[in-house]
């Protein structure tokens, strides 16, 4: 179906009840038995269209995945995307994804304490000028909530072409005393393994021959265990 104004974006959302999630208050805490089962749940909080959250459901059917943005056309779009891509690959639709209307400055209406177990941030608003800080989605008051919502194997990945976010970023990771690992400047001359998936802007400014920066945050107690082992 085209989405055709706000009556055909409308009227897809009813018609995607199963993928499209416009209460998540209502879920708060029940996420698992939305899906039916205790696997983990992965976040990815502005979305946009949901290439990298759709394609991400399908290549890893053991992981639950959310995808979050606050535009109905945008959740619109991203079912269209995700039932374009079962098409594509001649598969039945997918239970492990969810596509979520919602503001991520409520995310503690949406998630409980330690429901989820990792957060992706892909390409966020950059918020250049310095008094919109606070409105970076790795602002200290983020990454709180961040901490709330993420179990004990948690972790945040972060990708980027903004050197300013990214600056702000790492500052605001390691003022919390955060661990940080694999931080890349130049993610794709630094080599991406075949599993890495793209997200629609990273895709854009790839062919443009623009840098993306990456790290990845471990939150969780294991994560940190685990990792520090990983080196000893
Ligand atoms: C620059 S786009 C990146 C889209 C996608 N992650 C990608 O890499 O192609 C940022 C997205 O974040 C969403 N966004 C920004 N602030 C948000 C908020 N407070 N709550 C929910 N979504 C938000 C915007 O609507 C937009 O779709």
């Amino acid at each position: 179906m085209r989405l055709r104004g706000k009556r055909g974006v409308k009227e897809l959302l009813e018609q995607q009840s199963q993928l499209a999630v416009l209460e998540p208050e209502t879920y708060k805490g029940k996420w698992n038995e939305l899906f039916g089962n205790d696997r983990p749940i992965y976040v990815e909080l502005g979305m946009g269209k949901g290439q990298f959250v759709s394609q991400m459901s399908l290549n890893y059917p053991e992981v639950n995945f959310i995808g979050v943005d606050m535009y109905d056309e945008l959740i619109a779009r991203a079912c269209e995307k995700a039932c374009s891509l079962w098409e594509e690959q001649g598969v039945e639709p997918r239970s492990n994804l969810k596509l979520v209307r919602a503001n991520i400055e409520f995310l503690e209406k949406m998630f409980a304490e330690d429901e989820i177990e990792r957060v992706y941030l892909n390409f966020s608003d950059p918020w250049p000028k310095n008094r919109h800080a606070r409105r970076r989605l790795t602002h200290a008051r983020f990454i709180e909530k961040y901490k709330r919502a993420l179990n004990e194997k948690g972790e945040i990945h972060l990708k980027t072409d903004s050197e300013t976010l990214f600056e702000f970023s790492l500052n605001s990771f390691a003022q919390m005393g955060l661990q940080m690992r694999d931080i890349s400047l130049n993610l794709h001359r630094d080599g991406i393994n075949e599993s890495h998936v793209m997200t629609e802007y990273e895709q854009k400014f790839v062919n443009k021959g623009m840098n993306i920066h990456r790290v990845e945050v471990l939150i969780g107690a294991q994560a940190l265990h685990n990792y520090r082992t990983s080196l000893s």
